[in-house]
């Protein structure tokens, strides 16, 4: 890291916050809340632009180091994030994806047109045997789309048997000689993506007499595993999707079949097409893109209330199955490929989110953040054999101790952060104890220009050592390059909780993580 940049960085760390008091954060550690899902940390890797080929996939004959095909300095990273699953392979991509194309020796394989994205060739090289490795290196698992809007049922049906039946079956016998004796385990199940656009232009009429065929006919053959099955559901706050399915679900709770979440789709985009710029933007265009992620918030809120007129004791899920930043695409590339550059607005933007998504708990059990490598809000970006980390999966990192873990209640008043028109909270903070029984709290400060010192009251913690991270950067619109890898990276920090306080000085436009030791 150049010299100027670490200056900074300590000098944003150690600050006082001018003109402004301390902000009073208590954690209530005797009121343990819900339970933080892991599978809200979810990801989306789309047969799209560089996001499999090049990005994950280089094929068993690169020079780029892989295993069986598969990147390992891709793989290693996202090893790192524990990814609790990987939504492939759309999208978009998922409702003309024809998995036998993707299956068998590479003689078999049938290159395909992807008609999404770009008109480019689809070597279906990378296919469902390829997938089911690349989740099984990164200690991950799937989540599966399956194609309701050029398919058949007995298309997506075939496939389930392929994947989780055994070898006694037609499909699990084409399995076990493609290399794979075992069924493999899907997690979960998405019957269809977007079907009110590119999944096939349904009404939600059309959409749910199709759910009830796919919810029925294709089945999980893996008894020794438990999957969920995800229906379309809205996409921003159209409510026709969720009224629909809702009531689909309801009506049929006493059949051979169910479904256990509803998928929400909701970008930070402002108006169609993108246009906001990745890099290269200022104070401004960073709270306007903020206060517009914070939408997320009202959104689930919305969607929520129609699910619990249909089910008030929240069995069914809501599945914010893409959600993340998309901007104009970077210049000189191919403008299909959704390719993004990824700043540390994105890593502020990112942990909002993730708040929202806790404060939701009870609803919210999984989402995918779009996407995972080279698309949109991705966590890495590459380029032949470079690999660069974004702010974005620093993020994800630093809030590992986050999955599964019991939220616990968190009270301030940190005021608000005012840029021209746009108005925003100064502050967003969550706390939780995590699986190993510490307790791990994490403060964002929107405010682009002060950093904030926050004193953090833990009921019944004694004197505790705490370490953790804080990402922070020079400017909004810093971000990590080929060049220059490291110009957004987590700083470590450490602190000393003493008679249940703890005071963290936090940068301008950061996000921090601490936890007990
Ligand atoms: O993530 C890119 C695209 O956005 C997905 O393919 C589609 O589902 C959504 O519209």
């Amino acid at each position: 890291m150049p010299r100027v940049v670490c200056l900074l960085a300590f000098v944003v760390l150690t600050a006082p916050a001018f003109g402004r008091d301390a902000v009073e954060l208590a954690v209530d550690t005797a009121r343990p809340g819900m339970k933080l899902d892991r599978h809200v940390f979810g990801q989306f890797a789309e047969d799209l632009g560089t996001g499999l080929y090049g990005g994950i996939w280089v094929g068993r004959s690169s020079g780029i180091p892989n295993t069986r095909g598969i990147r390992n300095d891709v793989a290693g990273a996202l090893r790192d994030l524990h990814i609790p699953d990987v939504r492939w392979p759309g999208g978009c991509y998922a409702d003309e994806y024809h998995w036998q194309d993707g299956i068998g020796p590479a003689s078999k394989r049938r290159p395909q047109p992807n008609f999404n994205w770009g008109g480019v060739i689809e070597s279906n090289e990378f296919g469902t045997d390829e997938f089911m490795d690349f989740v099984d290196q990164i200690g991950s698992e799937a989540y599966i789309s399956v194609n309701v809007g050029s398919g058949t049922v007995k298309e997506a049906a075939d496939w389930m048997q392929y994947m989780t039946a055994d070898a006694g079956t037609a499909w699990g016998r084409e399995r076990a000689a493609n290399g794979h004796a075992a069924p493999y385990h899907v997690a979960m199940l998405g019957l269809g993506n977007e079907s009110w656009d590119c999944g096939g232009h349904m009404s939600a009429a059309e959409y749910s007499f199709q759910l009830k065929e796919y919810a029925k006919f294709v089945h999980n053959w893996n008894k020794q595993q438990a999957m969920q099955k995800v229906a379309v559901g809205p996409g921003g706050a159209k409510t026709d999707y969720t009224e629909a399915v809702m009531k689909t679900w309801k009506d049929n709770t006493d059949w051979d079949w169910s479904i256990d979440g509803m998928s929400l789709h909701s970008y930070t985009v402002g108006k169609w097409p993108p246009s906001w710029p990745a890099t290269g933007f200022g104070e401004k265009d960073y709270a306007q893109v903020l206060q517009e992620t914070l939408k997320m918030d009202e959104l689930i809120q919305s969607h929520s209330a129609i699910m619990d007129q249909y089910d008030p004791q929240k069995k069914m899920s809501l599945v914010v199955d893409e959600w993340g930043a998309w901007y104009a695409p970077t210049k000189g590339s191919n403008p299909s490929f959704l390719q993004q550059q990824n700043s540390q607005r994105d890593a502020v933007l990112a942990a909002l989110n993730l708040n929202i998504f806790s404060r939701h708990a009870d609803r919210v059990r999984h989402a995918n953040i779009a996407q995972m490598v080279n698309v949109l809000q991705a966590m890495i970006l590459t380029d032949g054999p470079k690999m660069v980390l974004t702010p974005t999966y620093h993020v994800f990192r630093m809030y590992v101790p986050f999955q599964d873990a019991t939220l616990l209640p968190v009270t301030y008043e940190a005021g608000r952060y005012h840029v021209d028109e746009f108005d925003l909270p100064r502050l967003d903070a969550i706390a939780a104890r995590a699986l190993d029984g510490r307790i791990v709290i994490a403060v964002t400060n929107l405010d682009a220009k002060n950093p904030a010192t926050v004193d953090i009251r833990l009921e019944g913690v004694s004197t505790k050592a705490v370490l953790g991270e804080s990402l922070a950067a020079a400017t909004v619109d810093s971000v990590n390059t080929f060049e220059e890898p490291r110009k957004v990276v987590p700083k470590a920090i450490s602190a000393t909780v003493k008679n249940g306080r703890l005071t963290l000085t936090v940068p301008p436009a950061s996000v921090t993580v601490v936890k007990t030791q």
